[in-house]
Parts: C-alpha cells; structure tokens; sequence
C-alpha cells in the first residue's frame, strides 16, 4: 500500500487551524477549534484479519482508534464505515458491528451510525473524532538523540494472522494475537501524555521498522534497536523460521530496508521486524529521565511496555542482534 500522501495533490491553502495534515503526514489530523481544544481526525478499515466477527468488529475499531492515542489524545466520537457482501448471512455483519461499538463504549466514547455500501469482500473500521489539548499533540517529528524508545505491545500478530488463513497457527499463538491487536492503545497513551515525551507513534501495516523508521526521518535522528528486547506474541519467531510472512513483509522491505542496518541477524528475524503488524502498540521516544516516571504509570494502569532501543545522532536505524 502507497502511502497516501504520494496520491494527494498539494492543497495550497489548507487555514491556520489545520495543526498536523498533509505537509507533515502523521497518524491523524489534527485541527484546533478552540485555545484549549484541537479535534484529532483520522479513518481507518480493512479486511478481515480473523475468522470471528466479533473479534474482527472488535480489533478492526481499536485500531482504528489507536491513531487517536498516538497523537496524544482521547477518543470521543466514532462512525462505523462499513463494506459488506449483499449475500453475508445478517448475523455477521451485527457481529462485527457489535464487537465494534463494545470496543468505543470501551474507550469511554460514543458510537452515532455510519455508513454501508455493498462489496464483494467485507471491509470494516471507523472514521474516529478525538480530542487534545494543542499543547500535548504527540507527533512522529521530535524525538532526540539519546531518547529511549519504548513499546507498549507484543509484534508478530501479523505473522501469526497470515499464518491462521493457512491453518498454520497454533490456538495459543492466536489467542495471543488477537488479545493484542483487539486491546486499545488508550492506557498506554494515557501513561505517556502524564509525564514528558518527545514522539509517538503506533506500529501498524508499515512494520516496526516502518514506522520507526518514519520518526527517525521526520525527527532528523538515527535509532537503534535491540533485537533480543523486542517483545513478540507467542509463535511468532517459530512461523518466521518457516518464512511464512504475509506479502506486505517483502513490500516493507523494498521500502525500507536501504534505511536499516542489521548486525548479525538471521535473515528471517530481520523480515520479522519489517512484517506488517494490525493494531499494534505505541513506540514511543521518552526523554530518559522520565522512564521510571513511565515505569511508574504503567504499573498502576496494569500497562506493559518494553524499552527496546534508543534514538541517536546521525540518520536510520541499526538492529543490534
Ligand atoms: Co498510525
Ligand atoms: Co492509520
């Protein structure tokens, strides 16, 4: 998938109000209304990642949602934006719709409709509304050398996803998986807005490597990575070493792999790192006197995280093995 940026054309006059959009593309937009209130907008919806309609309603709106706590903010609002085949048996689709709007009432937000057209393939997420105060928009650009980098889920869940299509997962790896993906990103961006940050963002198709690498770029600063202290969901590893990566691993590679450089990885871990993942966690740049501070929050909102790098002078990202 391109990003969209490539495909818009520039709108030259795009107001004042207009705080992060298209000349420096993060994970929503966000739009001030008021000295004190900015609105977060953003809109996201796929495919089917798993076979429950639950589930899927479930991880399809947490994900969706999780660009709104990667800019630092709160969910309020949420519409359903819908794709369904005219022959799919009624009860899927109220499936789906359910575990959507169980999962908003989750975020403490409010649901109000939607829109449905017909499709051969069912696609399903939500265009979500959310607020934050102009002064705490936690964007891609503004991490610093000597940051820590730390994050707040398990990868692999798009491994083990594209293995259960095959049969090729195991109940544990996926039972892992889609307790990850369908888990909201809202704890772990409350822990960082409480305390100093420098930039956030969320791990989603691009891939760890991916989006790490966006924050790097749009920060003017290099990572590193420490492969033995990323967290990955149960099975992940093992379904790597039978190089059974989803398409859009090897699309990530194309894109970034001139950016990365590995010391000493197999080349199945490296591919690993570049695996799309679905409703992945926060990567977050602390300053790194505040990483107790974290420590501390995360701790009292039952949040795990994981310190799996730093961010340095220079430029790309170097995994160490
Ligand atoms: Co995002
Ligand atoms: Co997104």
């Amino acid at each position: 998938m391109r990003p969209l940026t490539e495909l818009l054309s520039k709108h030259p006059d795009q107001g004042p109000n207009l705080l992060v959009g298209l000349e420096d593309a993060d994970d929503a937009a966000v739009y001030l209304v008021r000295e004190e209130t900015a609105i977060i907008f953003t809109v996201d919806f796929f495919t089917p990642v798993v076979d429950d309609p639950y589930d899927y309603g479930a991880i399809a709106a947490a994900n969706a949602m999780s660009d709104v706590y990667a800019m630092g903010g709160e969910v309020v609002l949420a519409l359903n934006v819908c794709c369904f085949p005219a022959d799919l048996p009624l009860e899927i689709p109220r499936e789906i719709l359910r575990g959507g709007a169980e999962k908003v009432y989750e975020a403490g937000a409010v649901i109000a409709g939607g829109h449905t057209v017909e499709d051969r393939e069912p696609k399903y997420g939500l265009a979500v509304m959310g607020l934050v105060h102009p002064d705490r928009i936690a964007t891609k650009g503004g991490a610093r050398p000597g940051d820590v980098l730390v994050l707040t889920k398990p990868l692999g869940v798009g491994i083990v996803t594209t293995a259960l299509k095959s049969d090729a997962a195991d109940s544990r790896s996926v039972v892992e998986a889609v307790t990850s993906m369908a888990r909201l990103n809202r704890d772990a961006a409350r822990a960082i807005s409480g305390g100093a940050f420098h930039a956030v963002t969320d791990i989603t198709g691009f891939g760890l490597l991916g989006h790490a690498w966006e924050m790097a770029d749009r920060s003017g600063a290099g990572m590193r990575f420490n492969f033995k202290a990323l967290p990955f969901v149960y099975g992940a590893q093992a379904l790597a070493d039978d190089w059974l990566f989803p398409a859009g691993a090897n699309k990530n590679e194309a894109a970034y792999r001139r950016h990365v450089h590995f010391a000493g990885l197999p080349p199945e871990m490296q591919m690993l790192m570049f695996t799309p993942e679905t409703s992945g966690g926060l990567l977050v740049a602390l300053p790194p006197e505040e990483v107790d501070a974290f420590g501390t929050r995360c701790a009292a909102l039952d949040q795990p995280y994981w310190v799996v790098g730093e961010v340095r002078e220079g430029e790309g990202i170097e995994v160490l093995a």
